[in-house]
């Protein structure tokens, strides 16, 4: 049966401002959203009926609850043609760590779907249907670089600007976004950061890196550096190891530490796992040319699947 395999990537928020909240529940914000060369491995395989799913973290849901699951039951609710799949996933993105991870798996079972069954769909519609999925998905279809507003999935596409470089580091535990935005509701939002998105844009338009770092911020560092004020004192450690900027990744915890050049990024990295429990893996901004490569296989299945190992990795 034909099968496809695609690389899910993940996303940082370059800026984060969190506005009101909105009377379903959703705060309204302004963010630019930049995807990230860090990625998973998502295979979806055509099969008689049913819908199954595999994840190589056994902690994930194997099944409902895991985002890419339910992405393809909502494709199949809305297209009969498609009659089963089977999906397969490699992790490499931390998991509930601010990276769009589950997202980024839903929106490649959403893309992958269209292609494996060849519905034609429009970019606008896997977006509508991106959207009910979760705030992120929509960003996650074609993850280059964006203005986010309404609840994050109103997109007006950004100039990406220069290659920023960046080491990302996860402590060792997880955080849900809706208790972290839940704890932002009981703080006095003014003493939060609120990032200019225009400023970053502006940046990232003049391809000056000094005036990216400038404008970098993220509203929901205040709740998340008030419960795991520690988090804050590393962010100030790996200022000090040589970080030109350090950025929380959306609802955290992760933190994203930039470089101005991969020999600096890999000098950053080489220090930052000195610091003992944390996950650092070194990346960088994804590029159109990556975008446009993110589909590793289209045929039978039959064909050998490239395994993980076969594909350039990240540190
Ligand atoms: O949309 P998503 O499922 O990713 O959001 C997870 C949770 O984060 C939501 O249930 C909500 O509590 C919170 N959230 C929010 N405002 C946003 C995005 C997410 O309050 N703009």
């Amino acid at each position: 049966m034909k099968k496809i395999i695609l690389k899910a990537f993940g996303k940082i928020n370059l800026t984060l401002d969190v506005q009101d909240r909105r009377p379903d529940g959703y705060h309204r914000l302004s963010t630019v959203f930049r995807g990230i060369h860090l990625f998973d491995l998502i295979s979806l395989e055509k099969k008689e009926e049913g819908l199954t799913l595999e994840a190589d973290r056994k902690d994930l849901p194997q099944g409902p609850g895991n985002l890419a699951y339910d992405a393809a039951l909502l494709m199949m609710e809305k297209f009969p043609q498609i009659s089963g799949v089977h999906i397969r996933i490699i992790k490499k993105i931390p998991v509930m760590a601010g990276l769009a991870g589950g997202s980024a798996d839903a929106a490649a079972a959403l893309t992958g779907l269209n292609l494996l069954y060849e519905l034609g769909l429009s970019r606008e519609t896997l977006e509508a249907f991106a959207s009910e999925l979760g705030s992120d998905v929509a960003f996650c279809l074609y993850p280059l670089a964006a203005l986010g507003e309404g609840r994050g999935e109103i997109l007006t596409p950004v100039d990406p600007g220069p290659m920023l470089w960046m080491v990302l580091a996860k402590p060792s535990f997880a955080l849900s976004t809706a208790e972290i935005y839940l704890h932002y509701d009981q703080m006095n939002a003014a003493l939060a950061t609120h990032p200019n998105a225009r400023n970053m844009i502006l940046g990232l338009e003049n391809q000056d890196l000094g005036e990216i770092y400038r404008a970098m911020g993220n509203a929901l560092e205040y709740p998340v550096f008030k419960i795991y004020p520690y988090l804050a004192q590393w962010g100030r450690d790996f200022r000090r190891m040589g970080a030109e900027a350090v950025l929380m990744a959306g609802s955290g915890p992760t933190l994203a530490a930039f470089a101005r050049e991969e020999e600096q990024a890999r000098m950053l990295a080489s220090h930052m796992k000195r610091a003992e429990g944390w996950t650092v893996l070194l990346t960088r901004s994804l590029t159109e040319e990556d975008l446009n490569r993110s589909m590793i296989y289209l045929g039978e299945a039959s064909v050998e699947e490239n395994p993980i190992e076969d594909i350039e990795g990240e540190e």
